[in-house]
């Protein structure tokens, strides 16, 4: 029998998990408490969605050497971690739970939680760069350029001009309901959630080499994704449960959010997050690599994203 898209995903899931483990810091030392509290919050749980866009998307460009996108797949998901950290803290959207578990500062204080979320972000740089010492002999001013102009993308897209630009408009737009319009909320998806998306599927297709143009597409393609997973997360603050998502629900409500679902209504958000992600899948198809299996498999957890209740 044909495995099912669940399965496969929470098998490269696993397998992603792995990846991310090597490169994870040894919680010893004076400075522990902020180790284990990184670690913490990477292990507790997520779907690896990043990590897997990224892998994925390498492999259709027909990347050759995989090893290279390790580093960076686990800079992405420590990049994101750190966002759900800071995200949750009390003077953002003050949740305590998260990925099933206590959210980190509920788990370790609220200067720990400031702390780790700090310590994820440089971490992943650190981590990051390491792919400079991954480069063969040959083909290395090339390999070289690779993991430079990824990156650029992966500074840029979680930056002021990227992910905390999204967060500083949504944290704005709390207690402002007249001033937020259609276009604020789609700058707000697009930024803090859309761009890190974005930068994944870039950073894929860079290291395997794929050309300006393809690059490009590749974004686009991460816009609309990140887009529709941004209007579903929304969708599911309202009909989802706790524990299937691993966080507490009416947390938009709580904070006076203004969100897309408030703006156009339940029917319209799961019509918009089907039409999107379509589109999304349609852009791929004309990509070379979308007969292939990644490109195959790309398609379906686009399409499965659309469905998800976590
Ligand atoms: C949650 O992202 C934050 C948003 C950008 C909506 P995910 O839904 O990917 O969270 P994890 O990584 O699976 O916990
Ligand atoms: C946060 O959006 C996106 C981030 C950059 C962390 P939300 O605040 O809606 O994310 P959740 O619902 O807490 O995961
Ligand atoms: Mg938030
Ligand atoms: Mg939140
Ligand atoms: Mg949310």
């Amino acid at each position: 029998m044909e495995k099912k898209i669940n399965d496969i995903i929470s098998e490269k899931a696993k397998a992603i998990d792995a990846i991310i483990d090597e490169f994870l810091p040894k919680e010893e030392g004076l400075a522990k408490t902020v180790m284990t509290a990184m670690n913490y919050s990477i292990h507790v749980g997520g779907k690896r969605l990043r990590p897997m866009f990224m892998q994925e998307t390498y492999r259709m460009f027909g990347g050759a050497d995989e090893k290279i996108v390790h580093p960076f797949m686990s800079a992405i998901e420590m990049i994101h971690t750190y966002s759900l950290c800071h995200d949750d803290l009390p003077a953002m959207d003050n949740d305590m739970m998260r990925r099933g578990k206590k959210s980190t500062h509920a788990m370790f204080g609220e200067a720990m939680g400031i702390l780790a979320g700090d310590a994820l972000l440089n971490y992943a740089f650190e981590t990051a760069l390491s792919a400079f010492d991954l480069i063969t002999g040959d083909e290395e001013i090339q390999q070289t350029k690779r993991i430079a102009a990824a990156l650029r993308i992966l500074a840029d897209k979680a930056g002021i001009n990227g992910m905390i630009a999204g967060q500083v408009v949504d944290i704005e737009s709390e207690d402002a309901p007249s001033e937020v319009t259609m276009d604020t909320i789609r700058f707000i998806h697009e930024k803090k959630t859309a761009a890190m998306i974005e930068s994944s599927m870039m950073i894929g297709a860079v290291l395997a080499g794929a050309g300006d143009e393809e690059v490009k597409t590749m974004e686009e393609i991460g816009s609309s994704v990140g887009l529709a997973f941004q209007i579903q997360d929304d969708i599911l603050d309202i009909t989802g449960s706790d524990e299937v998502l691993g966080k507490p629900t009416g947390s938009d409500d709580k904070n006076n959010k203004t969100t897309y679902v408030t703006l156009v209504g339940l029917d319209e958000a799961k019509n918009d997050v089907k039409r999107i992600s379509e589109s999304a899948m349609e852009k791929l198809s004309g990509l070379p690599g979308s007969s292939t299996e990644a490109g195959v498999f790309l398609a379906e957890l686009i399409g499965y994203l659309i469905v998800r209740d976590r």
